[in-house]
């Protein structure tokens, strides 16, 4: 008889967050400027982030910054944390802010009112029984370093990054058993303002200071490794990655191997060096073919191989579908990867193609690849939600969303033996959009009375989606 695997007891139910989309409290507590903060609001903001040329320069005759209020998690965390208890969390995924910890990214010492908050944010979860899961760096680099050093073109960043990570190691380690080091990391092959920390200038070539960026954010990733092994053994810490596995549009052989070498590079460049330890053969030679000549120092690729990260958390929102003769056409609108336009799938409001079963391909790939245990970070539908005459929002579209992309989880544990660490969905309380800045593109179980022009008391109410939560973590995933 077959045994009933199914999500495992101590699965870490969840959602996820992070600073520079919740906290506000942009000046507060000595906090510096980082990169979020110099985003603006709106849909333009895409442009800016897939354009050359952009001058982190806050211009508020022309835009509005609604990070810089976020929805006040810096005020308002010991009630949204006690609405996270009420849906049975077993985990909390949140970013530190980089520049509430060093302002300006490169001092000696760190600053103690960034410390206190996020001793007081821990403090208040394990309270409730929460598992605080942290991303240490997510699009958040103090602008001190973008501007004086070009963020990660500059090797001098990884020092600082170091002291960054050793300061909050040591100060959390009794509190925080969850780590990962960079957000998403492979975005910076799209968006290299947010995960790189730098534009590319308007004629440069963006192929040598993109890969040398990279390795030396592989090297500090591989610094953290090592420290947190170190100063807190029992810990676990991943990397992050968007995986969005890459179909290919037909059974064209040249479509399919085009869709083999998108894979290779978006979705396995950066895992392997941090999950395997080393370049796969096949970004050697991409790099040759680009004439990319990485200065890699003495030492490097040893501290690679020998501080390899313990579990692979990931993003999953869609699937993408490539040919590799594509027109103006065919293109997927509004979404943030390339790609074709799926015929068996439906898109949000935003342009991202819906595909559960995405889901579980993912899972498998990666699993099948690499065998380490799998977390699923971010998940979620970002929709216009309403809410009603008597206060209600009947959020069906997003249970649906989510109830089907559990099941495929599901399936990739219980048939496929997939093995899983946990599930936080995306954006559990309302938040400002990293994309386009935007708060009409909710994804939260928890509604946030906040609007795209600033306005709304920041009030807190339960969506439809935050009572089917809470019975899906009670029943550990049977119910759905
Ligand atoms: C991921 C990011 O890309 O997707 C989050 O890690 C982001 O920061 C999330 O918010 C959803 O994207 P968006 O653009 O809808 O906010």
């Amino acid at each position: 008889t077959k045994t009933k695997t199914r999500f495992p007891q101590n699965f870490l139910w969840g959602g996820a967050t992070a600073a520079n989309q919740m906290e506000g409290g942009f000046h507060e507590g000595n906090k510096g400027l980082n990169i979020a903060d110099v985003l603006p609001g709106g849909k333009q903001r895409l442009n800016i982030l897939s354009e050359p040329g952009f001058d982190f320069e806050i211009d508020k005759d022309q835009y509005s910054y609604p990070n810089h209020e976020g929805i006040d998690f810096y005020h308002k965390y010991k009630e949204d944390i006690a609405l996270f208890a009420e849906m049975g969390f077993k985990s909390f995924r949140l970013s530190i802010a980089w520049t509430r910890i060093f302002p300006n990214g490169d001092e000696e010492e760190p600053n103690e009112e960034g410390l206190a908050f996020y001793d007081r944010v821990f403090d208040e979860l394990n309270k409730h029984g929460i598992e605080p899961v942290v991303t240490i760096s997510h699009y958040e680099m103090p602008l001190n370093l973008v501007k004086h050093y070009g963020g990660w073109r500059s090797r001098e960043v990884i020092t600082f990054f170091e002291r960054y990570v050793h300061a909050i190691f040591n100060r959390y380690k009794d509190k925080v058993k969850y780590w990962m080091t960079f957000n998403e990391i492979n975005s910076g092959l799209m968006m290299p303002i947010m995960g790189l920390g730098f534009s590319i200038q308007k004629e440069e070539d963006k192929y040598q200071p993109t890969f040398q960026a990279f390795h030396h954010q592989f090297v500090a990733s591989s610094l953290a490794v090592k420290a947190c092994h170190e100063i807190i053994p029992d810990a676990k810490i991943g990397c992050m990655i968007i995986f969005a596995p890459v179909y290919a549009y037909d059974s064209n052989p040249e479509n399919q191997l085009h869709a083999l070498q998108e894979e290779r590079l978006f979705n396995y460049y950066c895992a392997d060096v941090q999950v395997r330890g080393e370049y796969s053969p096949f970004m050697k030679r991409y790099f040759e073919k680009h004439d990319i000549e990485l200065d890699i120092q003495d030492g490097d690729l040893e501290l690679l191989k020998e501080n390899t990260v313990d579990y692979i958390a990931f993003s999953y929102y869609m699937s993408r579908t490539e040919k590799k003769q594509k027109t103006a056409d065919d293109q997927v609108k509004g979404n943030i990867m390339s790609g074709v336009k799926n015929p068996f799938l439906e898109a949000s409001d935003w342009g991202w193609e819906i595909d559960p079963t995405g889901l579980r391909i993912s899972l498998n790939k990666l699993y099948e690849r690499y065998q380490v245990p799998l977390f699923v970070v971010e998940n979620g539908l970002g929709a216009y939600d309403e809410m009603e005459e008597d206060g209600s929002i009947n959020d069906d579209y997003r249970i649906d969303y989510l109830r089907e992309h559990i099941k495929a989880m599901r399936s990739a544990i219980d048939e496929d033996g997939v093995e899983m660490m946990g599930y936080t969905s995306w954006g559990c309380i309302d938040l400002v959009s990293a994309s386009t800045g935007e708060m009409s593109k909710r994804y939260g179980y928890i509604y946030v009375d906040k609007h795209d022009d600033g306005s709304g008391s920041l009030e807190r109410s339960r969506k439809k989606s935050f009572y089917w939560y809470k019975n899906v973590i009670e029943s550990n995933g049977e119910e759905l």
